[in-house]
């Protein structure tokens, strides 16, 4: 983890926020490579689960939504840690993750904790200059909600069937009180996450499907089986929405932790707005005529944690060569599945003379308009391969002496280390083929 976090810091893909003041503490920014990461695999959800279905919608709604909501679907009441705090330096901790009988983490003090208290989630904020009841609002603790009360404008404007399911993805903000481990838990955090109505009757099949559809997401996002567990959560222990879900847990360096989440909600969020806000939440069957309220299976997606996750299980270290004499050294590289890797290709002419940058500058102009791709012309070709090696480059394409008479550059696989001369008029071919899976 620690190897990571500095190569993240580094290499740009993700580095403290506010550094120029000191940071502020558990508050990251996404650098040039992470924010094409994060790209990468947003879009590729996206795809995924909504752009290539007939049975998706997307929405993007806005952060801060109407109290009502919250209140309506029990995050105002029901969105609470057990909290407790040290008597000596009023250190708050998460109850259930501390033994409260040993001494203070922080102070080292045994005077003891408070008794549990519940801490509520969501992030308070006023609207407009006054801060009164009146003009209490929260930023969204979930993105879900925007997804039940919209239902009605989605089905009207979209004229979609259930089954079907409405997609969003963006921020959300929780106060929580043990942030930490890097991008793991921060306090505002990146989301994907769905909605899919069904019949009552249907829910147990569509579980099924969904728990494989994100086993198949997480085998494109290059994640080892032996590294998850499916943990069927017990009654007493789901959300309040929840009759049934199952958490999938990453083994983390710091432990084995939740990723992501499927829940079962029932009608439980729309049958409440629907109660609250006297809109019609029901749906009607154009076959049968029955009127129903439907029923919600949410597959959910930290956007954070999956970059984490994705970088964790690309993370190597080899002993490679560096020489013809049979020296070696260790190279690091991100083993990313090549459609989430922040650059596809590398240009890297052999020297920075005219003759040859002036090939290699246009070839990288013209492959960034498919490709994302990177141009370096700066130390030894070996020095500049790890480089590509360490921030997950698939393909480095060299412009040598040769390239003047042969027109050809030589492509090197990441992975493979494996050289091949390519003509550079067949080269956007060759690469569609390695890149366009
Ligand atoms: N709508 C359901 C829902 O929000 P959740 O289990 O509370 O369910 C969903 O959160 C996912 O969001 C988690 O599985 C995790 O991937 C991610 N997540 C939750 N809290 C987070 C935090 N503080 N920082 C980063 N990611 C978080």
């Amino acid at each position: 983890m620690d190897k990571l976090v500095a190569l993240c810091k580094q290499r740009g893909f993700v580095f403290p926020g506010s550094d120029i003041y000191g940071g502020m503490a558990n508050s990251w920014d996404y650098g040039p490579l992470g924010t094409e990461l994060k790209r990468n695999i947003m879009n590729a959800w996206w795809h995924r689960f909504v752009a290539s279905r007939g049975d998706m919608v997307g929405i993007d709604a806005a952060v801060i939504m109407n109290p009502k909501v919250w209140e309506a679907s029990g995050h105002v009441d029901g969105f609470t840690d057990p909290l407790v705090e040290c008597k000596k330096c009023h250190e708050r901790f998460r109850a259930d993750q501390i033994d409260a009988t040993k001494a203070c983490a922080r102070c080292g003090s045994k005077d003891g904790f408070t008794d549990p208290k519940n801490f509520n989630l969501l992030f308070k904020t006023f609207i407009g200059s006054t801060e009164d009841n009146k003009s209490v609002a929260y930023l969204r603790g979930e993105l879900a909600q925007a997804m039940f009360v919209d239902l009605p404008a989605v089905l009207m404007t979209s004229r979609k069937r259930v089954p079907f399911g409405i997609a969003q993805q963006g921020k959300c903000f929780r106060n929580e009180i043990t942030p930490g481990n890097f991008i793991f838990r921060t306090r505002e955090f990146n989301l994907m996450e769905f909605e899919y109505f069904v019949h009552p009757s249907e829910w147990e099949k569509w579980f099924e499907y969904w728990l494989e559809q994100m086993k198949a997401w997480l085998d494109f996002c290059g994640v080892k089986r032996e590294h998850l567990v499916f943990h069927e959560i017990e009654d007493g222990e789901r959300a309040h929405y929840s009759k049934r879900t199952v958490d999938i847990e990453y083994q983390y360096p710091f432990g084995l932790k939740e990723l992501y989440g499927l829940a079962y909600r029932t009608d439980f969020d729309l049958a409440r707005h629907m109660e609250a806000s006297s809109a019609e939440m029901r749906y009607t069957d154009p076959k049968t005529n029955e009127k129903y309220v439907p029923h919600v299976i949410e597959p959910t997606f930290g956007i954070d944690r999956t970059v984490l996750i994705t970088l964790l299980e690309a993370y190597d270290e080899e002993q490679a060569p560096t020489s013809d004499a049979g020296e070696t050294d260790t190279r690091v590289v991100l083993r990313l599945p090549k459609a989430l890797a922040p650059f596809r290709v590398a240009i890297l002419p052999l020297s920075k003379k005219d003759e040859l940058t002036a090939i290699a500058q246009p070839l990288a102009d013209l492959l960034r308009q498919k490709w994302t791709t990177d141009y370096d012309e700066t130390q030894s070709i070996g020095k500049r391969y790890r480089r590509q090696d360490e921030i997950g480059t698939p393909y480095c394409v060299t412009v040598d002496f040769d390239t003047l008479t042969d027109n050809a550059v030589t492509v090197r696989d990441r992975d493979t280390m494996k050289q091949e001369r390519v003509k550079i008029e067949e080269l956007e071919a060759y690469l569609c083929q390695k890149l366009c899976v």
